[in-house]
C-alpha cells in the first residue's frame, strides 16, 4: 500500500524554548510541527524528522502499532532494537521513568557535558517501562538520547511522546543526512518528512552501556571515545569497545559479510592506513584498461555477479593522503573519474560521509566507489566503523 509522502519545511531558528524546556514555533515551522504532532499521536503514524546526526524516522515509542510501523517502513530486522528520543530531562524522569526509578549516577558526568548531543545511553528495563517491546525487543535494557536539533525536541516536547527512531533509511542503505535522502528510501511509505536541512554531525549518535561492568562503547559515533574517558571521570576510564563486526587484520575482505549495512548500490573498496594510494589503487586495477568485468579484477571477483558487472565510471572519495594523481592514472586509462573530497578533519568527513556515498551511487550513478580510510582516533573510530560497514572490499595501503 502506498501513501503519499509529504515533504514540509522546518527552521530550527524560528524555535525557542523557554525555561522549563517547552517549545515553541513560529511561522510555518509552527503549520509543519503541528500536523506532524498529530500524526505522531495516531496509532501507526511516523514522521522522518531531521537529527543533528542523521535523519530519523520517529513514532510513539509507548506505543507498539507506532513502533510497528517503522520496523515496517525501513523493513528492519525486528530484532534490532530502537533508541527512545527524549526532549530534556525532566520528560526522560516523568514518562519514561514514570518517577520512579533514577537515571544510573555513572552516566551523571557523560549527560551533563553531551545532552542534547549525539550521546545514547543503556538504561534498566522495569516492570515500570513504558516502552513498548516493540522498541525493546525484549532486552532487559533500553536505549534513550536526547537530540539536539531544535526540530527534534520541539517536535518531542509538543507530542509529549518518547520518540522511538532509527535512521530514517531503508535498512542497510546509507543513513540519511538530509530531507532527499529519505525520500529516495521512503517515498509512499510513509505519510511525512520535515525537511530541516542537512544534519551537521553526520554519523548516528554514540551508544554506551554504563550498566555492565566494565562499561561499554556499543557504538562508536558523534562522542569519541577519547572524549567519554576525557569527561566521564574514573568510572569511564577502562571502557571496553565493543568487538567491531569485521575483523582488522585481513588485507582484502572478501564481499558477502554477515552485517551488510550503511551500503550504496555500487561496491566499496574501502584503503585504510596512509600513502599517498597511488600503488595500492594501481595494483588493484593490474594492467587493465576501461571498460574492465569486476571479474577481470582479483579483489573484486567475489562481489556478487561480477562477471556481468561492468565498470567504465568510478568514484573516488579522498581525505588526507591520497594524490590527486590517482585520478589522472585512471582517467589515462579510460575510465570516467569522479573525484571528491571527504573532508581533512574529522568532522568534516564525518558530516560528508553519507551524503557522498549516496550522490556518487544515487546521482553519479558510478559503477565503483573507492574511498580513503582515516586513522581510528576520534572521529575516526566512527567514520572507519562505518565505511567497514559499507565496503565489500577493505585493502592495507
Ligand atoms: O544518531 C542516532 O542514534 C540516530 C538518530 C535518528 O537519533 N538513530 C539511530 O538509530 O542510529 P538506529 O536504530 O539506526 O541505531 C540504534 C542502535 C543500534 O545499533 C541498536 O542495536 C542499538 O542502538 N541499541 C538500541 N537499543 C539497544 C539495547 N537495549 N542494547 C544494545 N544496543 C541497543
Ligand atoms: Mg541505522
Amino acid at each position: 500500500m502506498s501513501v503519499h509522502t509529504r515533504v514540509l519545511p522546518v527552521r530550527g531558528e524560528d524555535i525557542s524554548f523557554d525555561e522549563s524546556g517547552r517549545a515553541s514555533a513560529t511561522g510555518d515551522t509552527q503549520t509543519s510541527l503541528q500536523e506532524a504532532v498529530s500524526v505522531l499521536q495516531k496509532p501507526g503514524g511516523v514522521v522522518a524528522f531531521p537529527t543533528e546526526t542523521v535523519y530519523g524516522l520517529g513514532a510513539n515509542a509507548l506505543d507498539t502499532d507506532s513502533v510497528r510501523a517503522i520496523y515496517s517502513a525501513k523493513k528492519r530486522p525486528a530484532d534490532n532494537p530502537l533508541i527512545a528520543h527524549v526532549a530534556s530531562l525532566e520528560q526522560l524522569r516523568r514518562v519514561v521513568l514514570r518517577n520512579k526509578s533514577d537515571i544510573p549516577k555513572i552516566y551523571e558526568p557523560l549527560l551533563a557535558k553531551f545532552w542534547p548531543g549525539p550521546l545514547t545511553i543503556l538504561l534498566p528495563v522495569t516492570e515500570d517501562t513504558p516502552i513498548s517491546t516493540a522498541c525493546t525487543v525484549g532486552q532487559d535494557t533500553f536505549a534513550v538520547r536526547m537530540p539536539e536539533h531544535p526540530v527534534a525536541r520541539a517536535l518531542i516536547s509538543m507530542s509529549d511522546l518518547p520518540l522511538a527512531a532509527p535512521s530514517a533509511n531503508a535498512s542497510t542503505r546509507p543513513s540519511p543526512t538530509a530531507a532527499a535522502h529519505v525520500l529516495r528510501d521512503m517515498d509512499g511509505r510513509i505519510p511525512m518528512i520535515l525537511d530541516g536541512g542537512s544534519s551537521h554531525v553526520g554519523v548516528e549518535s554514540t551508544v554506551i552501556d554504563g550498566l555492565s561492568d566494565p562499561p561499554m562503547l556499543l557504538r562508536p559515533g558523534g562522542v569519541s571515545l577519547e572524549d567519554i574517558k576525557k569527561y566521564g571521570g574514573p568510572a569511564w576510564q577502562n571502557i571496553v569497545v565493543a568487538k567491531a563486526t569485521a575483523s582488522q587484520g585481513e588485507t582484502v575482505r572478501t564481499p558477502g559479510m554477515k552485517y551488510r549495512h550503511y551500503s550504496p548500490t555500487s561496491p566499496v573498496v574501502l584503503f585504510e592506513g596512509t600513502g599517498n594510494g597511488i600503488n595500492s589503487v594501481s595494483d588493484l586495477f593490474g594492467d587493465h584498461k576501461s571498460p574492465i568485468k569486476a571479474s577481470d579484477v582479483p579483489a573484486l571477483a567475489q562481489l556478487p555477479g561480477a562477471d556481468s558487472r561492468t565498470v567504465t565510471k568510478v568514484g573516488i572519495l579522498t581525505t588526507r593522503e591520497f594524490s590527486p594523481k590517482i585520478a589522472e592514472l585512471l582517467t589515462q586509462r579510460g575510465f570516467e573519474v569522479i573525484h571528491q573530497s571527504l573532508g581533512t578533519t574529522g568532522a568534516e568527513i564525518s558530516r560528508n560521509l553519507f551524503a557522498m556515498l549516496r550522490h556518487l551511487d544515487e546521482d553519479v550513478k558510478v559503477d565503483l566507489i573507492l574511498v580513503e580510510g582515516i586513522p581510528e582516533d576520534h572521529e575516526g573510530l566512527a567514520v572507519m566503523n562505518r565505511l567497514r560497514k559499507a565496503a565489500s572490499v577493505a585493502i592495507r595501503v
